[in-house]
């Protein structure tokens, strides 16, 4: 298992720390000469692990080896982190999860979106995720030198109170959780030329609580879930799903006391370049310890049910289904009303409805977003497929927990007993609410 090192810095050794030269971890400079053996740590008279400081040196080269960065650098080429594309992801409402200067400055600010496009920001890099705090390891608070491993703030309660994942999980968490707004306004030209500015507000039915199953509510045009792949944190926790009235739910599993690291960072394995800073499972360490795989039943288990509950939406019309030219099928939530709340009609109709669309672009001299979200107006095609009603919120919460379970293509596998029961907790309430 992962172990955390416990550093004690003397003050002889700042010289040598101010030697050993990285430029931030993607290249080594020339190694310092040894440090001198520390006589006391700087956490008052003594350091923590014992009456005097170690051996300078020898503390940082349990990661300061020419090797050790190597083989971080190479494992961490094959994580999405690195390849992920990140133009069009420097926008504000983007950054500070896409971008490694975007993590950064929202940190600790309290605040979920960066104040400006960052065109030239990095991607998510050693920096990102690691940083000396002044050299002084006393009591390692910060395992691993990591940046932060605070609670989080998340968006399902507005950004208000932090969460705790739990240590090295809250790192991960700051990013993979759900994504909030991504535009403040929508221009709407029909008065050209005048332009009107309608304030957006992409959580509109957050947080899901205190809410009667059958209380109605409009489903607009715009107002996504949101939860934009980066659900782990939640499924993992068992938090933050749609919970019907007088149910009860489990929310742990075999694995909530593992850290996401135990799984996404455990030993690198060169055969499928997974493990270590690759940030992918090796699943050979699981199905080690299991003695079989556990992973693909759960999952079709699991996948079923997504099926069963799309299905049962899109009777419903709440969903609308697609299969495309190659017979993929997909469900998207069909909204009940326009951007404006216009209820839509289920019969053809000459009515105009505002419908949102995108139209961001990046400014090829400065690099920056030039936002471009429109309001339309058109007749509605999707008439035939439209429920003509407002929605319950168990309707409402049900295509939620689609979208929720649907977002991890995992398929479940972050715990499989919650997902099965906001499934089929889903499915039972519409099938006794017709
Ligand atoms: C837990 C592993 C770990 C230990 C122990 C550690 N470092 Fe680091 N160090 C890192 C990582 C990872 C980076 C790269 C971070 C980055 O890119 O900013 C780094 C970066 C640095 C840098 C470059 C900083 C910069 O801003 O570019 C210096 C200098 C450094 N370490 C010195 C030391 C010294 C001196 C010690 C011992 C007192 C030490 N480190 C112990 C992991 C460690
Ligand atoms: C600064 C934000 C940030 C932090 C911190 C972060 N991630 Fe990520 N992670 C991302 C983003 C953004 C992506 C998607 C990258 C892309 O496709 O461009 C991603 C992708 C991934 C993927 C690949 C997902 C896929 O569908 O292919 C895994 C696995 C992952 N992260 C695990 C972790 C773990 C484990 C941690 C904590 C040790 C972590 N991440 C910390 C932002 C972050
Ligand atoms: C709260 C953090 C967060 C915010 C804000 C965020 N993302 Fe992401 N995004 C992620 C994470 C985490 C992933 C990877 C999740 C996974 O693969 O399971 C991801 C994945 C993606 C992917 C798929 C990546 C791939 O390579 O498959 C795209 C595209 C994307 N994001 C675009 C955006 C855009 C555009 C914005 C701004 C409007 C944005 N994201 C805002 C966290 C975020
Ligand atoms: C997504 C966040 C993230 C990024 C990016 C990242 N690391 Fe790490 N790193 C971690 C975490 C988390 C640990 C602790 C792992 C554990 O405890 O299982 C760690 C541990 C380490 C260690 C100490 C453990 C050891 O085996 O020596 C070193 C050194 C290190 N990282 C170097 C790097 C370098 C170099 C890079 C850039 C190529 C990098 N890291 C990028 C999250 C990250
Ligand atoms: C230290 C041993 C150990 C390791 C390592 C381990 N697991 Fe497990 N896991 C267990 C045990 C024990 C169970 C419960 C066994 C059971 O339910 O039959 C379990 C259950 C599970 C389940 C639930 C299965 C079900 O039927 O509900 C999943 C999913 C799972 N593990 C995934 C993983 C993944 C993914 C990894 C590797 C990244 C992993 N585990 C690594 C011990 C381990
Ligand atoms: C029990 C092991 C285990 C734990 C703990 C775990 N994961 Fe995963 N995770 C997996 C497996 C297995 C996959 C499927 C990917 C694969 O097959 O390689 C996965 C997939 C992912 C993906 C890819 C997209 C998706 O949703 O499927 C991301 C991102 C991710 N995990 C992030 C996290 C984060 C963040 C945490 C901590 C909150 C975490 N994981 C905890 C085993 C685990």
């Amino acid at each position: 298992m992962k172990k955390l090192h416990k550093f004690i810095i003397a003050a002889g050794m700042m010289v040598s720390a101010a030697m050993l030269m990285f430029t931030a971890c993607t290249k080594e400079g020339p190694q310092g000469t040894a440090g001198v053996n520390g006589v006391n740590g700087i956490n008052g008279v003594n350091g923590v692990d014992g009456l005097n400081g170690k051996d300078g040196t020898a503390s940082c080269l349990v990661c300061h080896t020419i090797a050790n960065f190597d083989s971080k650098i190479a494992e961490y080429h094959f994580s999405k982190h690195y390849m992920g594309t990140a133009s069009s992801r420097n926008t504000k409402f983007c950054a500070r999860c896409h971008t490694s200067e975007g993590f950064i400055q929202i940190l600790g600010s309290g605040q979920y979106v960066v104040a400006n496009d960052m065109p030239t920001a990095n991607r998510v890099n050693c920096t990102t995720c690691h940083k000396h705090s002044s050299f002084d390891f006393t009591g390692d608070t910060v395992a691993q030198i990591l940046r932060s491993i605070t609670p989080v703030y998340l968006n399902y309660n507005k950004n208000l109170t932090a969460t705790d994942f739990g240590a090295i999980n809250n790192l991960c968490v700051s990013c993979h959780q759900i994504r909030g707004a991504t535009s403040l306004v929508y221009s709407d030209t029909t008065l050209r030329p005048q332009v009107i500015n309608k304030a957006f507000d992409q959580l509109p039915y957050f947080p899901f609580v205190n809410t009667n199953d059958n209380d109605t509510v409009q489903y607009r045009v715009g107002r996504s879930f949101s939860v934009h792949d980066g659900n782990q944190s939640n499924l993992f926790s068992g938090i933050n799903g749609y919970e019907y009235q007088g149910k009860t739910y489990t929310r742990t599993w075999k694995h909530s006391a593992f850290a996401c690291t135990d799984c996404h960072m455990n030993k690198y394995n060169p055969a499928d370049s997974t493990g270590g800073h690759t940030l992918w499972a090796n699943k050979a360490e699981c199905t080690a310890c299991h003695g079989g795989d556990k992973i693909t039943p759960v999952q079709a288990l699991i996948d079923a049910k997504r099926i069963q509950l799309a299905e049962l939406l899109t009777a419903r019309k709440v969903f609308k289904k697609t299969t495309n030219t190659s017979g993929v099928v997909s469900y998207s939530a069909l909204p009940s009303h326009d951007f404006n709340g216009k209820l839509y009609q289920t019969v053809t109709s000459s009515e105009l409805y505002a419908t949102s669309s995108s139209n961001n672009t990046v400014s090829p001299t400065t690099g920056l977003v030039i936002y471009g979200n429109m309001l339309k107006y058109a007749k509605d095609t999707d008439f035939a497929n439209r429920i003509g009603r407002v929605w319950k919120y168990g309707e409402l919460g049900a295509a939620y927990n689609y979208a929720y379970i649907n977002s991890e293509l995992s398929m479940g596998v972050h715990n499989p007993p919650y997902a099965l029961q906001l499934l089929q907790n889903s499915i039972d309430w519409l099938t006794a609410n017709p």
